[in-house]
């Protein structure tokens, strides 16, 4: 929740820092001893090259498939900073293209959402279609006549490339980029915990929540890889003041940390935690009456993990909690603010009444009036705020913990580490924000 006291604005001209090389990045973060460097949190330099280096680069989530369901459906939404419209087109396909004219600049679409087919800029009328292709412009005559070479084909939007897992749409600029079965790899085990569960798969709730907080990006992505360990304090007076009763210690020798290609997820087997969130006993009964036919379509284990106590980072900046099913996004604007999207997501085929309920709960407990997000949202926008202090940015944070609990488990996938108090998937987190800050190859162009 953006806070009401103005934080301080940075002055990078006259912050003394060492040169932005490869040497310089691999010095910010300590594996070994497990400590990061605040400069990650307030430079704009590093905000710059995060751009470019990982948003400019990598798989992103830009919508769920429910909010594009038909031909001409539209969301506008971002990659990295650079605006873009994601659109059905007639052939079925999800489009997605920068939402800027090629004539000047303009934003060609100013709404959030709708449905139409063609997308005409506001400012001397040039017309595109749900490709991204140049269809129309006023007085076309005047180009063909007066303008060398006029080729309205060549004057298309720039697209990016789209592929989606299970009703989630992704996009990348990046051409050489992997493709997305790659960059999810055995992340795709568990993103069928919350995506296919039961038949019929998963929609978002209509609506969607935008805000901001002044905070840089990271601290919220890497607070839902891994950071079990605030939720027992920082939300404890929240739970009390929501069940009436504070956060419950969990049993931390059946809880895991699982990271891979930078995507994490940490959870306990302890089903209906999360869900206890919503404050909704009709829900807590839906998945317990499941659990059985979840345990036929994705094993035992799995269908322990839908409502347990449980946060997850889709890498880079797509978030969410299993069971309580708030689903979100931190969309970086400048080092130290994000733009904050947030939806309810659902099993297609629950009820009607309980979905509503879903909503409702999210909303009490994961909006910009939401107990809980509050709770969080203050702590990452003063830790933010503090770092660059000429005196503390010069002091190391420690991100030491369970550093020892790495398990071969014979069912789970990916990195496993015992305990849920742990530090593991955040230094994951930053492993894989390290080696692509650290690649000098152009991404996307
Ligand atoms: S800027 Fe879009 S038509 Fe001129
Ligand atoms: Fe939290």
């Amino acid at each position: 929740m953006p806070t009401t006291i103005p934080i301080i604005p940075m002055r990078q001209k006259s912050i003394q820092k060492q040169p932005l090389d490869t040497q310089t990045l691999r010095k910010l973060v300590d594996f070994e001893c497990g400590s990061i460097d605040r400069r990650l949190y307030w430079d704009d330099e590093i905000y710059g090259l995060e751009l470019e280096r990982i948003f400019a680069r990598t798989w992103l989530f830009v919508a769920h498939d429910s909010q594009v369901a038909n031909y001409g459906d539209f969301l506008t939404t971002f990659m990295g900073e650079d605006g873009v419209i994601v659109t059905r087109a007639q052939d079925g396909k999800v489009n997605v293209f920068l939402n800027s004219c090629t004539h000047r600049g303009n934003k060609i679409c100013l709404a959030e959402a709708g449905n139409k087919r063609r997308f005409t800029c506001n400012y001397h009328g040039w017309t595109f279609d749900s490709a991204g292709s140049l269809v129309g412009l006023p007085q076309e005559e005047v180009y063909k006549n007066t303008c060398k070479d006029f080729d309205k084909t060549q004057l298309g939007i720039r697209r990016a490339r789209v592929e989606s897992y299970k009703g989630l749409v992704f996009a990348t600029f990046n051409e050489e980029a992997e493709s997305l079965e790659q960059f999810l790899g055995d992340y795709r085990w568990y993103l069928d915990v919350l995506l296919d569960n039961d038949v019929g798969g998963t929609e978002f709730l209509p609506g969607n929540i935008k805000s901001r907080m002044q905070c840089n990006w990271k601290y919220p992505a890497e607070n839902f890889a891994g950071d079990s360990y605030h939720a027992a304090w920082t939300h404890n007076s929240g739970a009390v003041a929501l069940f009436g009763q504070g956060v419950a210690k969990s049993d931390q020798t059946k809880a895991y940390q699982a990271n891979m290609n930078g995507h994490s997820w940490q959870f306990g087997l302890d089903m209906i935690g999360n869900a206890m969130v919503l404050g909704e006993q009709d829900i807590l009964d839906y998945l317990k009456e499941n659990e059985a036919k979840v345990a036929l379509r994705l094993g035992k284990l799995r269908s322990r993990m839908i409502g347990s106590i449980s946060s997850a980072n889709l890498f880079p900046h797509t978030s969410f909690l299993p069971g309580q099913n708030t689903f979100r996004t931190w969309h970086p604007k400048g080092p130290s603010q994000i733009e904050l999207h947030t939806w309810v997501l659902v099993n297609k085929s629950a009820p009607d009444a309980l979905k509503n309920m879903y909503m409702k709960g999210v909303m009490r407990s994961f909006s910009p009036s939401g107990v809980l997000e509050m709770d969080d949202g203050d702590n990452w926008e003063n830790a933010t705020s503090t770092n660059q202090g000429v005196v503390t940015r010069r002091q190391k944070l420690h991100y030491g913990l369970g550093m020892d609990s790495r398990i071969e488990h014979g069912e789970l996938k990916g990195n496993v580490h015992l305990r849920k108090y742990n530090d593991s998937n955040q230094l994951a987190f930053y492993r894989k924000w390290l080696e692509l800050m650290c690649d000098e190859r152009v991404g996307a162009s």
